[in-house]
């Protein structure tokens, strides 16, 4: 039974018997108001949580009255919702059908926790209008970068419907996102084939019921591909070429006769070996405008990734200088969605200076939740107080310290409308979703954010913790703590100071091998180690961060070797040499992984068996990969520096 399928959805029968009793009387049968589809999935959703919860049948009727939960639309922003408490009912309103749902599952989410009825006082509305997940799923079943199984989508059986896509759907939803890009952005173009759209129209069918637009990654040179067997193929991709207009006009009208409700296109171009619109002379403007202009009758949205990068040697400014440039230029529906960093979601990374640097452009900022460099499935690393450091980051561009990141991708910065968050998401067909059940917390912090980024870390991993372990307080606390701590001691024994990409570069970025990103992330020699960056990058940003970034003595320490090269004793803020530091802190996070694992194990009996076990078996695996980069790192160091450690101060931690 416990098996993390139902993730953050798991409606329990209420054991507190008080809160039982009250939570009987109070909520008897459920009324929706209209008849929209979405709004009958609210219903749904309510009739099944209340009566798991309550334990017994809580159905769907037309009956007002007494213990009536209303569910309905009202006259509040789009997307928003109330939840009110009157004498003899609850009143759940949105300000669309979206809106009733989100509301929906916000009161039961109140009930999974127990909450006190008089708290029942709920409005709330989300920061962002854009909040996708991006699926890197391919034709085959595989998935890049995926770590939970196969694809959840069975392309072939399409328009055959599984069961788990409405439980995906209901779990996106449940915490209000309402874009997907179902396929990888290096992309097939066979996913724009006739015969794959009719399949593909029937899986937006289910995406709709739960207020959620289905996406496509769109390969550049697919009208090149899916003509070639013509008699009069189109032979090139040039944005600016009738032939190659005309055959894009047409498949874009033909999606929209089979999806009227497209969300639209995500390209990849002129990237890592992707077609795109630089191969016929034209710019990422020029190449995302072509398609934004035949989406936008349609209410159709351009997503145009500005994932760009040479080698190693300038890989950090080369992004700013291809798109800097082409500030302004995008049309209002077309959308550039930039990595959080300017290299490739390294536990540490500066924040990409491509915000604050574009401020006439509708952005998105791409986080990855599948923890391509985190650890996969077998470590622990909640992401969520990483990305808060993103979303909190002042950039100094404009008055005072200027917009934060949040400020940007929430339009109010800018004043924008088509802005918000991506994630690239961890979901496969592995039975509990996420390949390890405690990465189902950054799949749902990712998707807390994007609804509100002022949320804390310690608000989100509560509420996550608490529907999906339950109120234990022991559970939870100790739970909290470990995860709290788990990215910040993923850091400290993998990524000294900033350096980053110390992963084989060309595989799976998985286990530790800086000999093979020796010369390209990092230039360690005999007398010290780091990247010099000062040349160029710190530039890229507001006069406050250039002068922070291109100082050694000013830059802070967690990304010292990113922006420098400084010798092995060099004195970081905290006093230690760098080598030292080094050391230390590979130690001390491998420390700090045996007290994860210590840590849960004091949790045998609070937790059902089957997912302690689980969890367990994570921390196991935990370990010896935490042993395995302590040692590998440790020891690359000691051979080059030759410099003994001065003690093992990682003893006191
Ligand atoms: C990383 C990742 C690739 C992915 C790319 C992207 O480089 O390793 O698998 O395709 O990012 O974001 O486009």
């Amino acid at each position: 039974d416990e098996d993390g399928y139902d993730l953050w959805l798991r409606y329990r029968l209420v054991a507190n018997p008080d809160d039982l009793a009250r939570y009987r009387t109070a909520f008897t049968h459920i009324v929706v108001s209209g008849n929209h589809a979405v709004l009958r999935s609210a219903g749904a959703e309510l009739s099944r949580g209340l009566s798991a919860l309550l334990g017994r049948s809580v159905p769907v009727t037309n009956q007002l009255g007494k213990g009536a939960v209303v569910v309905g639309v009202g006259d509040l922003a789009a997307e928003s919702f109330t939840i009110k408490r009157r004498a003899d009912r609850v009143e759940i309103t949105g300000g669309d059908e979206r809106g009733a749902l989100y509301g929906a599952f916000r009161f039961l989410q109140h009930l999974q926790r127990h909450r006190p009825l008089s708290g029942l006082d709920i409005a709330d509305r989300p920061a962002s209008p854009l909040r996708m997940l991006n699926h890197w799923d391919n034709l085959n079943g595989s998935i890049e970068r995926g770590y939970a199984g196969k694809s959840i989508f069975a392309w072939d059986e399409l328009p055959g419907l599984r069961e788990r896509y409405v439980d995906y759907a209901r779990t996106i939803a449940s915490v209000g996102v309402n874009n997907t890009v179902v396929n990888n952005v290096n992309a097939s173009a066979d996913f724009l084939r006739s015969e794959r759209l009719t399949g593909l129209a029937a899986l937006a069918g289910v995406l709709r019921q739960w207020g959620l637009r289905l996406w496509l990654s769109a390969n550049y040179a697919a009208p090149i591909t899916l003509t070639a067997d013509r008699p009069s193929p189109v032979t090139v991709a040039d944005p600016f070429d009738p032939g190659v207009q005309k055959w894009w006009q047409d498949k874009i009208d033909e999606i929209y006769r089979l999806i009227p409700d497209f969300g639209g296109f995500l390209v990849k171009a002129n990237s890592e070996g992707q077609p795109g619109p630089l191969d016929y002379g034209r710019t990422h403007a020029d190449g995302a405008n072509m398609l934004a202009d035949r989406l936008a009758p349609y209410g159709g949205r351009l997503v145009w990734r500005s994932f760009v990068h040479g080698g190693f040697s300038d890989w950090a400014q080369y992004e700013y200088n291809v798109f800097h440039p082409l500030d302004g230029q995008f049309h209002e529906n077309a959308v550039v969605q930039t990595k959080n960093g300017p290299i490739d979601f390294q536990v540490r990374e500066p924040v990409n200076p491509l915000f604050g640097g574009l401020p006439r452009t509708n952005q998105l900022v791409e986080l990855e939740i599948t923890q391509e460099y985190t650890g996969h499935s077998t470590q622990l690393c909640y992401l969520v107080p990483e990305w808060k450091t993103i979303l909190g980051f002042p950039t100094y561009q404009g008055p005072g310290t200027g917009p934060t990141v949040a400020d940007i991708v929430t339009g109010t910065a800018y004043q924008q409308h088509n802005v918000g968050m991506a994630g690239v998401v961890n979901l496969g067909d592995d039975r509990n979703w996420t390949g390890y059940q405690l990465g189902a917390a950054n799949t749902h912090g990712f998707a807390r954010l994007a609804w509100n980024p002022r949320l804390s870390a310690d608000e989100i991993v509560t509420e996550w913790i608490e529907l999906t372990f339950g109120l234990d307080q022991q559970v939870g606390s100790v739970l909290k703590a470990i995860m709290l701590q788990s990215w910040e001691t993923y850091e400290s024994y993998t990524s000294p100071l900033g350096m980053g990409y110390l992963t084989y570069p060309l595989g799976a970025h998985f286990r530790p091998d800086p000999n093979s990103t020796h010369n390209l992330s990092h230039y360690t020699t005999s007398e010290g180690t780091g990247f010099d960056r000062t040349a160029v990058f710190p530039q890229l940003y507001a006069d406050h961060w250039r002068d922070v970034y291109a100082s050694p003595d000013n830059c802070p320490d967690e990304l010292l070797l990113f922006m420098h090269w400084v010798p092995y004793t060099h004195r970081l803020k905290s006093g230690k040499t760098v080598i030292q530091h080094i050391y230390d802190s590979h130690f001390a996070g491998y420390e700090r992984v045996l007290e994860f694992r210590r840590a849960w194990g004091r949790l045998a009996g609070r937790v059902d068996q089957a997912r302690y076990a689980d969890i367990a078996a994570t921390f196991d695996a935990h370990v010896v990969e935490a042993e395995r980069w302590r040692d590998t790192i440790v020891s690359y160091f000691y051979g080059f520096s030759r410099i003994l450690s001065t003690g093992a101060e990682w003893l006191q931690v």
